[in-house]
């Protein structure tokens, strides 16, 4: 069976940078110095790592800069591994294949102000946002930094902070704050964003659930566990342009049943929240688990490593 190619755009590190807090900025740019394709503020990148380990962060550059893309990396030391291969084995001149980019915040003419809340390093999708609404003046905004004490990347938020932009909240002084309280009422114009551990995303997703979605943006570290779902039955796939079927047995991943009929799909979090397995569908009745797609985005496209199928036939753009 004919794989599917996975698109890539080769870059090369040009610039790692001690940011703190073991964090790590890693700059990437074509090894010719063309243009890199643009992203919108807030978006994300995999990267294909030279191990074999395909990992996802926020571009924290300017939207505008088309020359480079910027990430902040910390260090987990008891994470997937993808972190560490970044800190450990990566140098200056490693070449690194990423993903287009994805995600991120269209600019809308109808969002009059923005409220952005942050655990830790979950500062980094903002960043973008943040220096695209300073150079355009767009929108007004409001960044919440929630940290235990440490600030991370203070060298490159320091001026915002300064400038009340960036409030910080340091839990081991104040306690955590009241989400419901920083994100106040959700107006027609406001949008309310928050990325951070598993608790703060959850609780964000809490206290603005009566709010429209999409006037909320929740992105999370962390995949939540798998669902088992007891009653999970077999079912086909169609794939509407090479016209293969592919079984999926009851329990099985649609992700792990393309890859096993030798369709290449991306993937990073393999757990519904990064985005890089999304596939169009055409026909059927896909059950949706991830926590990224809006409510009209399921009703074109579905992420193959967490969704299912309550029909027998799901039809895929594949
Ligand atoms: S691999 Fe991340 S959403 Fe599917």
């Amino acid at each position: 069976m004919k794989a599917r190619p996975i698109t890539t755009v080769k870059t090369v590190v040009t610039g790692i940078e001690a940011a703190g807090a073991g964090i790590k900025l890693f700059t990437l740019a074509d090894p010719d110095a063309w243009e890199l394709p643009p992203f919108k503020p807030g978006a994300h990148i995999d990267l294909h790592l030279p191990n074999g380990l395909v990992r996802t962060y926020s571009l924290c550059n300017e939207p505008a800069d088309n020359s480079r893309y910027v990430i902040a990396v910390k260090r987990e030391a008891d994470g997937r591994g993808g972190s560490r291969a970044l800190h450990d084995e990566i140098d200056i001149g490693t070449v690194i294949g990423v993903s287009l980019p994805r995600g991120g915040l269209d600019p809308d003419a109808r969002i009059a102000r923005y409220v952005f809340v942050a655990g830790g390093i979950g500062v980094t999708p903002f960043l973008s946002m943040a220096r695209h609404l300073e150079r355009t003046g767009q929108a007004d905004y409001k960044l919440h930094l929630i940290v235990r004490e440490e600030v991370p990347l203070a060298d490159h938020l320091g001026a915002l902070i300064e400038q009340g932009r960036i409030v910080v909240h340091r839990t081991s002084r104040t306690g955590r704050p009241d989400l419901a309280a920083l994100v106040g009422e959700g107006g027609g114009d406001t949008l309310v964003a928050c990325c951070g551990p598993e608790g703060m995303a959850d609780d964000f997703e809490r206290v603005t659930a009566a709010w429209p979605a999409a006037h909320v943006h929740i992105e999370r570290f962390v995949a939540p566990p798998p669902v088992i779902d007891p009653d999970a039955k077999p079912f086909t796939l169609s794939l509407a342009r090479s016209g293969a079927e592919i079984q999926v047995r009851a329990g099985q991943t649609m992700l792990a049943a393309l890859q096993e009929g030798g369709i290449e799909i991306a993937a990073s979090c393999c757990g519904g929240i990064c985005g890089a397995c999304k596939v169009g569908w055409i026909e059927g009745k896909p059950v949706h688990r991830d926590r990224i797609l809006s409510p009209y985005e399921r009703e074109r496209y579905l992420m193959v490593c967490v969704a299912g199928s309550d029909a027998e036939r799901l039809v895929l753009d594949l």
